[in-house]
């Protein structure tokens, strides 16, 4: 069985993108990765931060598992900061790390996003879903969630699982 992991990205360790993700990944015992447990700078085209914590995390999420969900909330119509410094290591993974890159292949991706509205335009997704296509990971869908609805109420459903 193809095994999943929630990546969060916020500024807030527990603010809602990691309450939301929590739900979710008590409802689908889904494992969590945030990445605020993590250090790791911008991209650098030195290399000089090659021994942050980017290798060796993204080493294990490579190893164990198949399905990588995104979670970041909309911060300025767009994935957070830390998600986004996330994505631009990536490069890495194209430049100095390639037999680790050539193992994204046959991955999938999906993502959660949240604001404080209940719907979010399909253009906040491009980048995931153009980088997905890129990497040669199969892009399986998104949901958006309202973090303002009440716990009780919040349809943690996911078609892409
Ligand atoms: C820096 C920043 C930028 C934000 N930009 C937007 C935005 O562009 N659109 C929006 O709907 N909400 C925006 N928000 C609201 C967040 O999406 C919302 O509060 C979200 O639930 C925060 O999740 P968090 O607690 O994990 O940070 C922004 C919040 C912050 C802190």
């Amino acid at each position: 069985m193809s095994k999943s992991v929630i990546i969060i990205g916020s500024s807030r360790k527990n603010g809602n993108t990691t309450r939301i993700a929590d739900a979710i990944a008590d409802q689908y015992n889904i494992d969590i990765i945030n990445l605020s447990d993590y250090n790791f700078s911008y991209y650098d085209y030195e290399s000089k931060n090659k021994n942050d914590d980017f290798f060796i995390l993204i080493k294990s999420i490579i190893e164990k598992y198949d399905t990588l969900i995104f979670a970041t909330p909309v911060y300025w119509y767009s994935m957070s900061g830390i998600m986004k410094v996330f994505f631009d290591r990536f490069s890495d993974l194209l430049r100095i790390e390639k037999e680790t890159g050539r193992k994204l292949r046959g991955k999938n991706m999906a993502v959660i996003s949240n604001s404080h509205d209940d719907e979010l335009e399909n253009d906040f997704y491009i980048p995931f879903q153009k980088s997905a296509d890129y990497l040669g990971i199969k892009y399986l869908g998104e949901k958006h969630f309202n973090a303002d609805t009440p716990k009780e109420k919040q349809n943690l459903e996911l078609a892409f699982i």
